[in-house]
C-alpha cells in the first residue's frame, strides 16, 4: 500500500469525468440490441436519449418501459440511410432539449455473402445504412456541437472492421470506412472539444445474425457471445471517461492485436473458423434472393 505521502507527491493523471445525468444524447438504431440496452443504460443514468430507427412501435414501447428511470427516452422514428431524417433528428433534438451532448451512432446491418455474387443493391444498402447513415448524423450534429463548445461523437464499428472474415466483406470494409472516418474525425474536431470514439464489438446476442442480407438466419450460434448489456456498459463508461478506441471482451483486444502482428497466421485462422467451423454447424453460404 503506498504511504499518504507518496500518494500526495505522485502526478495527477488527468481523468475527465462527464456526467452522464442531464446530458442530452442521441442513440441510432435504438429499436433492438446494442442501441436499445446502450439507450436503456443511458436513462436509468439519468440522461435525456433520442432514439431512432424504423420500428416505431419498438421505441415507444422502450420509451414506456423506462418511464420510471432518472432520465427519459424521446422516440424519433425514421430511415438513417435518408439524410433529410438524419438532420431533422438532430433539430428536432436541439429544438426539444436546447443541446446535443452525444451522438451514438449505432445503427447498423450486416450480411453473408460472398462479395463476387453479392447482389449490388445489397451492397448499397450496407454501405447507405453503415457508413451514410452515419456520415450524415456527424454532418448534422458537428455544427450544433462546435456552437456549444464541444461534444462526442460515438461510432459503434466491429471487431471485424479490423480484420475480414470470409462471406462478410462488404460488412467488414463498411466498418472500416467508419474507423478511418472516425480516426480523420478526431484530428479534425480536436480543436473544437468534440471527442470521437470507436467501439469495437465482437460477437454480440443481438438481431444482428436475423437481419443479415443474403442467407437469413445464418449467424452462427457457436462461440461465446457477450450480452448487449455489456456493450452498452463498455459504452456507457466511454462516454464517462472519454475515451478513443474501446473493446468489450480481452479476446477481442487479443483478436486485433495478433491480427495486427501476424497477419497470415490470422489469415489461415479465420478462415478455418468462420468457413470451416462455423459454416460447418450452420449450412451453406448463398443467398436466398
Ligand atoms: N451483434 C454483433 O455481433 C455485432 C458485432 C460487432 C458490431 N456490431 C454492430 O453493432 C451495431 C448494432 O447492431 P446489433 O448487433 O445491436 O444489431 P440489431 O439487433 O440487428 O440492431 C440493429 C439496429 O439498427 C437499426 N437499423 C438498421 N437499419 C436501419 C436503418 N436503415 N435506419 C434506422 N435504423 C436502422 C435497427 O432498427 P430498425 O430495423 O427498427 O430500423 C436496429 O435498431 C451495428 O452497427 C453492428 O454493425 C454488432
Amino acid at each position: 500500500m503506498s504511504s499518504p505521502k507518496k500518494a500526495a507527491d505522485s502526478p495527477k493523471i488527468p481523468i475527465r469525468i462527464m456526467h452522464i445525468k442531464n446530458s442530452v444524447i442521441i442513440v441510432t438504431g435504438a429499436s433492438a440490441g446494442i442501441g436499445r440496452a446502450t439507450a436503456v443504460a443511458l436513462a436509468q443514468s439519468g440522461a435525456t436519449v433520442v432514439v431512432t430507427a424504423r420500428r416505431e412501435e419498438r421505441l415507444q414501447a422502450l420509451a414506456k418501459e423506462t418511464a420510471g428511470s432518472d432520465g427519459r427516452i424521446y422516440p424519433f422514428p425514421g430511415n438513417i440511410q435518408d439524410e433529410t431524417f438524419c438532420h431533422q433528428l438532430v433539430a428536432e433534438t436541439v429544438e426539444r432539449y436546447g443541446r446535443l451532448d452525444v451522438l451514438i451512432n449505432n445503427a447498423g446491418l450486416g450480411h453473408k455473402s460472398r462479395i463476387a455474387e453479392m447482389p449490388a443493391a445489397d451492397i448499397r444498402t450496407i454501405f447507405d445504412t453503415n457508413v451514410m447513415g452515419l456520415l450524415y448524423t456527424i454532418q448534422a450534429a458537428v455544427p450544433q456541437m462546435k456552437k456549444q463548445g464541444g461534444g462526442q461523437i460515438i461510432n459503434v464499428s466491429s471487431i471485424i472492421g479490423q480484420r475480414p472474415i470470409p462471406n462478410g466483406g462488404i460488412y467488414t470494409a463498411s466498418k472500416t470506412a467508419v474507423n478511418f472516418i472516425s480516426r480523420t474525425l478526431r484530428m479534425e474536431l480536436r480543436p473544437y472539444n468534440i471527442k470521437v470514439t470507436l467501439v469495437y464489438p465482437g460477437r454480440t446476442q443481438t438481431e444482428f445474425g436475423d437481419a443479415l442480407l443474403g442467407q437469413k438466419g445464418a449467424n452462427p450460434a457457436a462461440f461465446g457471445r457477450t450480452s448487449p448489456d455489456k456493450v452498452a456498459q463498455v459504452i456507457v463508461k466511454a462516454i464517462r471517461y472519454g475515451r478513443t478506441e474501446v473493446y468489450v471482451t480481452p479476446t477481442d483486444w487479443l483478436f486485433a492485436h495478433v491480427n495486427r502482428l501476424f497477419p497470415r497466421t490470422t489469415d489461415g485462422l479465420t478462415n478455418f473458423v468462420f468457413t470451416r467451423y462455423l459454416e460447418g454447424k450452420s449450412g451453406k453460404i448463398g443467398h436466398d434472393t
